[in-house]
């Protein structure tokens, strides 16, 4: 492999069409079966066209190690999201880049931290139990839904200050507008998507806003406290202005995607009852008191195997996107400044180089025995290099609680007749909803 800036005279364009289709319209980049072929005859970097705009595709673990790591400094994320996105989402990590990214960042850094993520273990339990009593009593529901109302109260109360019961519902409903301004024309008369998509950002931010102000006045052991009171080493902290942006991308970054995997893994514990059996007889093994401590979630390491395998097979976010910055060469091709670059999560999950017999759900394959993940950059459902997931951390724990109780306690059938297939609707989503009976074992 080789890359830098460029050097040809003539410059040669990456294999693709910038005209008719070559690859496929934007749908096809989605069609994981489709551009492995087209890795597997091109190599790891393809031209298309999306929308009016040139894209250069990166693919496979190396083409991922390029695009997160080793060729980082040619890429902006800030010029990789469409304007609307900014405009709703305000200066929050994914739209800053260079010194202003790692600054605010590492500002960010403590509410992801051990210590935090301890405090935080008790409000993942309760409201996890209570969701899960919940469905109990309902007897049968759609999942995804479910799971979406618990992330996000999850992400709501420890990251944005909520308190549990109406805010959760009010917030959750607001977000919900907002995130439709993301995939709408930005036109901003009130009755238009993007007008209510503004106005419910409004209202969110001015409920950020007290959450800031009481968490100044009493601390609590929620990430707001704490990030209100952080300072690097400069002395520096965030404003209210900074902290309010990046609290509201933590609720968008945070919750669908962890709803998303949760969803999956409830499908796919489901249909492989080896791996359930497997799963449950690992909780039991471990003695579990009345409640779990972190000694307790690091021992579920079969857990941990089966949520690498679901991060493979369906990773909630299909790609990340970038701007190109200064135009460079990647094995042996130039791609221009100016154009969007992305990687497609997908494919290197799904290669037979690195993955054996790629499309069956077997999540020994994570054992320390045959370990697949070891090439690196081959397991990106987080992205990697320096801005891999902020929120890592947070989501494995929200998501090994859930699973520690719900493997315990109860059990849940598919209901038959439903569309059991999964579209990226922005994150992976089934089209029928997941909807289950559910009852206690
Ligand atoms: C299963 C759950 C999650 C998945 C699959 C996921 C996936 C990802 C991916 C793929 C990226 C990198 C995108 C790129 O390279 O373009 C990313 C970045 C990020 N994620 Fe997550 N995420 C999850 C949960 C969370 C949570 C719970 C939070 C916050 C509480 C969070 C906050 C972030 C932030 C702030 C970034 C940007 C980091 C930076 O720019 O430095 N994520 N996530």
């Amino acid at each position: 492999m080789t890359s830098s800036s460029v050097s040809q005279a003539k410059p040669k364009l990456p294999p693709g069409s910038l005209g008719l289709p070559f690859i496929g319209e934007r749908p096809r980049l989605l069609d994981t079966a489709h551009m492995l072929k087209v890795y597997q005859q091109y190599g790891g970097l393809v031209k298309t066209r999306v929308l009016g705009r040139n894209v250069a595709i990166f693919m496979g673990h190396e083409a991922n190690r390029f695009l997160l790591a080793t060729g980082m400094h040619f890429f902006l994320w800030r010029d990789g999201w469409p304007p609307t996105f900014k405009e709703l989402l305000g200066e929050s990590l994914f739209v800053q880049d260079g010194e202003d990214h790692r600054q605010k960042r590492k500002l960010l850094m403590p509410a992801f931290h051990r210590q935090s993520l301890r405090n935080y273990l008790g409000t993942m339990e309760a409201i996890a139990c209570r969701y899960l009593q919940k469905w109990e009593q309902r007897g049968a529901l759609a999942w995804l839904d479910e799971f979406k109302q618990f992330t996000f109260e999850i992400a709501s109360t420890l990251l944005a200050g909520s308190a549990p019961g109406d805010d959760t519902e009010r917030l959750s409903r607001l977000f919900v507008e907002l995130t439709r301004g993301f995939i709408t024309v930005p036109v901003r008369w009130s009755w238009t998507p993007y007008g209510r998509a503004l106005r419910a950002r409004d209202a969110l931010l001015a409920y950020i806003d007290r959450a800031i102000e009481a968490r100044r006045a009493n601390p609590t052991e929620d990430a707001l406290s704490l990030l209100v009171h952080t300072r690097d080493e400069d002395g520096i902290a965030l404003t209210n202005r900074e902290l309010r942006a990046q609290m509201l991308l933590m609720l968008f970054a945070g919750h669908e995607t962890s709803a998303s995997m949760l969803t999956s893994l409830a499908l796919f514990l489901k249909q492989h009852p080896d791996v359930l059996a497997k799963a449950r007889a690992e909780q039991d093994a471990l003695r579990l008191g009345d409640t779990l401590t972190m000694d307790d979630i690091r021992a579920m390491t079969y857990l941990d195997q089966v949520l690498k395998e679901t991060e493979r097979l369906h990773p909630p976010v299909p790609a990340g996107f970038r701007g190109v910055t200064e135009t460079f060469e990647y094995n042996g091709y130039t791609v221009p400044k100016g154009w969007i670059a992305l990687y497609l999560i997908n494919v290197a999950h799904r290669d037979p180089a690195i993955y054996r017999d790629p499309l069956r759900f077997d999540p020994d394959r994570f054992s320390p025995a045959r370990d697949e993940s070891s090439v690196p950059f081959s397991l990106v459902g987080f992205g990697g290099g320096a801005r891999v997931c902020l929120g890592y951390a947070f989501a494995q724990l929200e998501m090994k609680v859930m699973l520690s109780y719900l493997l315990r306690y109860y059990d849940w059938e598919l209901e038959p007749k439903q569309d059991l297939r999964f579209i990226y609707l922005p994150t992976l989503l089934p089209r029928g909803g997941l909807r289950v009976r559910f009852w206690r074992r």
